[in-house]
């Protein structure tokens, strides 16, 4: 039915160049969903649009338009008999699709296994570079929105038809295990095995000791930095001790993935420490290009257009003055193995917003060093700050961050007062978190409140696994069923079927914007759509074809929002 849409759509384009000239070429109507049934099932306000620039009223604007539709030939044949056009109100177009076009929607969903997303002409290798928290440190909100935002883009991306390569940036190398090291060293803790085995309290007990020594004791700090450098070098003793404190926190980031149900495993690590024999490299061919200078006895780039608020050029940090080297480097590093080994035409990172303008400059200086050809696409996906209930960032009461454990350890607790048994509790707490993760436009800041996210009314997560339960008992009391959907007549039973052929087009739509609440809006509305249905048509108590229609639309629904949920990292339960 979107390839009726779209048809449609140029139908009236053409209507308009015929009517008015190429002044109005290329003119969108703007089909959009009818407000009320009596209009029909779309509607365009088109002729109101054109009423100011023609000088000529709403109403005559819309009869010569729809006539210009119904005379062209060519579009009367491919329309025939697909839908019929209307003139309404002070100057709308209504459009009524036909049953059969709806009824056809609904027996091509239940026939296609890929529910009407089709492959794209060009699929694409594409990185989605999420999560990516730090080592021994806790996993806080921002990781939260990275790992809920990073997992549903990987899904749409691979349901549309695309290669993912999904790859969890770990911030496991960098000066800090200079101080940790060396901690674990000045407390007698030598053995590989039992710093591995350290669980997140004690690894950010760690550090916090190490920080406050490093920051009281010039003896300590100097020889935390010694250990940097035999880290650098691959001193053994202080490589297994840093490979234990990575393996210790990798062991608590997966257990939060699998309590978060999201698709990482080990195998996606990507961590820091990977790009640590190419950053001589990095510098070595940006000086060679000339494009290194020398800043305050750091090596930077400038790249063009990037200018501070007194308008001077900003530099990107290859190599520190003390010889380190910094973020940026690692990041130029990590493009030039995903453009020269991994081959990818697409790389997507989704990390915090505040991080925009490391990533604009990291993507200006690999294209200038040519490392970044223009045939692949790279673009940071921010977003916004999750904020607590008082409007300010999300802090405990003690002023810290809050941790991810802690958050969802709260999301549980509002289950609980809804819900019975574990599992359930656990199930409605994640669809309550990232359905309102992903509901937002990302880059807006968004505020942590659990009574709203929990309800199972209104737009939140548990919603729809209830709308998606309760279209799983109806099809349970009808066992067997064939599902041989007929064309349906009833407003209510067309206004599913209307949605329910919004799928695909949403699917690609968020594959190609990288912005999941397209599906959530989607999703609620297809389920706002199903329980009107399901108050106005019974189904069980129907009989002879329309019983048949009915089921087949719950069929249709049920696929469709289990698909749906499963593409936002929701669990779509059969019961609640
Ligand atoms: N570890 C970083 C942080 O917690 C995020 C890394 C994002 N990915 C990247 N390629 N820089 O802020």
């Amino acid at each position: 039915m979107h390839e009726h849409t779209l048809a449609l759509s140029a139908h009236l384009q053409d209507a308009v160049l015929a009517c008015f000239g190429d002044a109005y070429a290329g003119i969108d109507p703007e089909l959009r969903p009818a407000t009320r049934p009596e209009f029909g099932h779309l509607q365009s306000n088109l002729p109101l649009r054109l009423a100011g620039p023609l000088g000529l009223p709403p109403r005559d604007i819309g009869a010569r338009l729809i006539d210009a539709v119904d005379i062209s030939t060519s579009s009367i044949h491919r329309l025939g008999g697909l839908a019929t056009l209307e003139l309404a109100g002070a100057g709308f177009i209504n459009l009524t699709w036909s049953p059969d076009v709806l009824g056809a929607v609904v027996r091509d969903l239940l026939t296609d296994p890929h529910l009407g997303v089709s492959a794209p002409e060009s699929p694409k290798r594409v990185v989605v570079d999420y999560s990516s928290p730090n080592v021994a440190k806790q996993m806080h909100v921002g990781h939260l929105r990275s790992t809920v935002i990073g997992d549903s883009l990987a899904r749409v991306l691979t349901c549309a038809g695309h290669e993912v390569i999904r790859q969890n940036h770990l911030g496991d190398w960098g000066t800090q295990f200079g101080m940790l090291v060396e901690e674990l060293l000045g407390e007698g803790l030598r053995d590989p095995e039992a710093v591995a085995g350290l669980d997140m309290a004690e690894l950010l007990a760690l550090y916090q000791r190490a920080k406050a020594r490093f920051d009281e004791d010039p003896a300590f700090a100097g020889s935390a930095r010694r250990r940097v450098v035999a880290l650098q070098s691959g001193q053994p003793a202080t490589l297994a001790l840093w490979q234990a404190l990575v393996d210790a926190s990798m062991t608590e980031f997966d257990a939060v993935y699998s309590r978060l149900g999201v698709l990482l495993t080990d195998d996606d690590f990507d961590g820091e420490s990977r790009y640590n024999p190419q950053l001589p490299r990095v510098v070595d061919d940006l000086d060679a290009l000339g494009l290194l200078t020398e800043s305050a006895g750091a090596q930077v780039v400038y790249p063009d257009g990037f200018t501070g608020r007194d308008g001077t050029p900003l530099p990107l940090i290859v190599r520190k003055a003390d010889g380190g080297f910094g973020y940026a480097a690692t990041d130029l590093a990590t493009i030039r193995h995903r453009v020269d080994d991994l081959a990818v035409d697409r790389a997507v990172y989704v990390v915090d917003h505040r991080q925009s303008q490391h990533f604009e400059m990291v993507f200006a200086v690999a294209r200038a060093a040519g490392w970044l050809p223009d045939s692949v696409e790279v673009q940071h996906i921010g977003f916004g700050t999750v904020l607590g209930p008082d409007g300010r960032p999300f802090k405990t009461r003690s002023g810290e961050t809050v941790t991810l454990t802690a958050l969802l350890d709260a999301a549980e607790e509002a289950a609980a007062a809804s819900y019975a048994g574990p599992d359930v509790v656990r199930m409605v707490a994640n669809a309550a978190v990232k359905y309102a993760d992903l509901s937002n436009h990302l880059a807006r800041d968004y505020v942590f409140d659990l009574a709203r996210m929990s309800a199972t009314t209104g737009e939140t997560g548990p919603y729809l696994q209830y709308a998606h339960a309760r279209v799983c008992s109806i099809l349970g009391q009808a066992p067997q069923q064939t599902y041989a959907a007929g064309t349906p007549h009833h407003p209510a039973e067309q206004r599913l079927a209307l949605e329910l052929g919004g799928f695909a087009p949403v699917v690609a739509k968020v594959a190609d914007t990288l912005e999941p609440h397209h599906l959530t809006a989607y999703l609620y509305g297809l389920s706002t759509a199903f329980t009107a249905f399901y108050e106005s048509c019974p189904v069980l108590k129907a009989e002879g074809e329309v019983r048949q229609t009915r089921l087949g639309l719950c069929e249709a629904t049920r696929q469709v929002l289990s698909e749906g949920l499963r593409l936002l990292g929701i669990e779509a339960p059969r019961r609640m």
